[in-house]
């Protein structure tokens, strides 16, 4: 395709067009400043795109999410989690061998060493799981550290996607004061993981076959979505060569806020006012329009997808499933129906293209399987995790990386003179 070109100050730049295998268009601006002076400015960059990367493709136009090329219906159908992890990071499904071998070392890596314990019982019992999470997982690059990323980094990537989801339940059995159950190698990675959250050392718990398939396609579902805040978070912090716990420590962070991750706790929250309210969800829906408000629907909208998020179609089905294969009758379901329902008929949502996204039914699920509502972006975080792990590998294996590095423009003072302090 021919170049793009740009009137600057009276020149002509040309700009490369660089195409996706999936036909999409960016122009290249990498020379930009170094033959015109100028930048782009892109505040939230809705239209930079930060890297190439061959991992996941999304139309948000279309509704459509790829792993790899993979569409996630497909995958949720049919694949599970921890294969799912490993097409994310590798790039292909593992043979029957590499799938095996994983789950083996999967498994070999859960425990977590013994002394971390003790951090668990510094924190106060109401602390958030999120920063909880943050924090141990942060540790671990005192206990496991990557002084060479060539030689480290593969067995390094094993041990977090290991003990993460025992860092997970650990960190919920200490907010409830219970002791902590430790991994067992017989169980699949949800099971173990359904396992150390609800079992008790006093009785035998056997882990239900429908939470394990519910668990493990939510974490499917989670598993990746490109350059979104936490990822991008995780790009820029890996780029100083920070090591990786360090650098998925701080997509945890990125996560945790209610724009993003954070907004499933936030959902489940509204729900409930709504209910508590007298079911009024007309008055929420006004309430959503009038931007005097400062009251947002939570789990509606999205960046990029301007059509239904094929994740929360997914999951509405799977929350009707669910729910009544647990024997669960939850209101909240209903209201989130209500909610969808009359805001996708509404003028205000029609127009901005708001749908429901992935947090919009997440919630409910993992409130029938039990799962407090503080711990359901630590679940986000979990299923994210191969995402994260994927993206990371892919830019510090890719030669031409660079630190990422933002230029601004600058709209301060200029020319201020130095007055002392005891003239001012
Ligand atoms: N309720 C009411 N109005 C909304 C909502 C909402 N949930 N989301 C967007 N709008 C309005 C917004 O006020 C704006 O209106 P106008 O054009 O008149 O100024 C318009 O729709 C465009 O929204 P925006 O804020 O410019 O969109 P954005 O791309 O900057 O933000 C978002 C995307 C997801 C942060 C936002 O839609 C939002 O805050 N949603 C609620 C929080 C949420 O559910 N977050 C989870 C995102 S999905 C999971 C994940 O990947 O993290």
């Amino acid at each position: 395709m021919e170049d793009a070109k740009l009137l600057f100050n009276g020149k002509e730049y040309s700009l490369p067009v660089i195409e996706g295998t999936e036909c999409e268009h960016g122009l290249d601006i990498s020379q930009l400043r170094a033959q015109s002076g100028a930048i782009t400015l892109d505040s939230g960059y809705g239209n930079t795109g930060s890297c190439k990367s061959a991992i996941t493709f999304i139309d948000g136009e279309k509704g459509i999410l790829h792993y790899r090329g993979y569409p996630i219906e497909e995958l949720a159908r049919k694949s599970n989690f921890v294969e799912v992890s490993f097409l994310l990071i590798y790039g292909h499904l593992p043979s029957k061998q590499e799938l095996d071998n994983f789950r083996n070392q999967l498994t070999y890596h859960s425990l977590i060493h013994e002394d971390m314990k003790k951090f668990f019982e510094g924190f106060p019992r109401t602390a958030h799981p999120m920063g909880v999470l943050s924090a141990m997982v942060a540790s671990l690059s005192a206990f496991y550290p990557d002084t060479d990323y060539q030689t480290d980094v593969n067995l390094n990537v094993i041990r977090l996607l290991a003990k993460l989801k025992t860092i997970v339940a650990f960190s919920y059995k200490k907010s409830i004061g219970q002791p902590y159950i430790y991994p067992q190698n017989h169980l699949s990675f949800t099971a173990d993981l359904i396992h150390m959250l609800f079992a008790v050392p006093t009785e035998p718990y056997e882990v239900p076959k429908v939470l394990e398939d519910a668990l493990d396609l939510l974490l499917i579902l989670h598993a990746d979505h490109e350059q979104n805040c936490s990822t991008s978070t995780v790009r820029m912090a890996g780029s100083s060569q920070a090591n990786l716990f360090a650098t998925i420590s701080a997509g945890i962070n990125a996560l945790w806020g209610p724009l993003h991750g954070g907004a499933n706790q936030e959902v489940l929250e509204m729900l409930e006012n709504i209910r508590q309210d007298g079911s009024d969800y007309q008055k929420y829906i006004n309430q959503a329009k009038d931007k005097k408000s400062g009251f947002k629907l939570m789990g509606f909208g999205h960046r990029v997808y301007k059509n239904f998020d094929p994740r929360a179609r997914i999951l509405k089905e799977a929350a009707d499933k669910g729910l009544s294969q647990l024997g669960v009758n939850d209101p909240l379901l209903d209201i989130a129906k209500n909610l969808e329902r009359v805001a996708l008929e509404d003028s205000f949502f029609v127009e901005r293209k708001l749908y429901p996204n992935v947090d919009f039914y997440s919630g409910i699920i993992y409130r029938a399987m039990n799962i407090p509502t503080n711990m359901f972006t630590v679940m986000f975080a979990l299923g994210r995790l191969p995402g994260w792990i994927a993206q990371w590998k892919e830019m510090r294996d890719d030669p031409g990386t660079r630190i990422y590095r933002p230029r601004q423009i600058y709209t301060g003072k200029v020319n201020q003179k130095y007055i002392p302090v005891e003239k001012r």
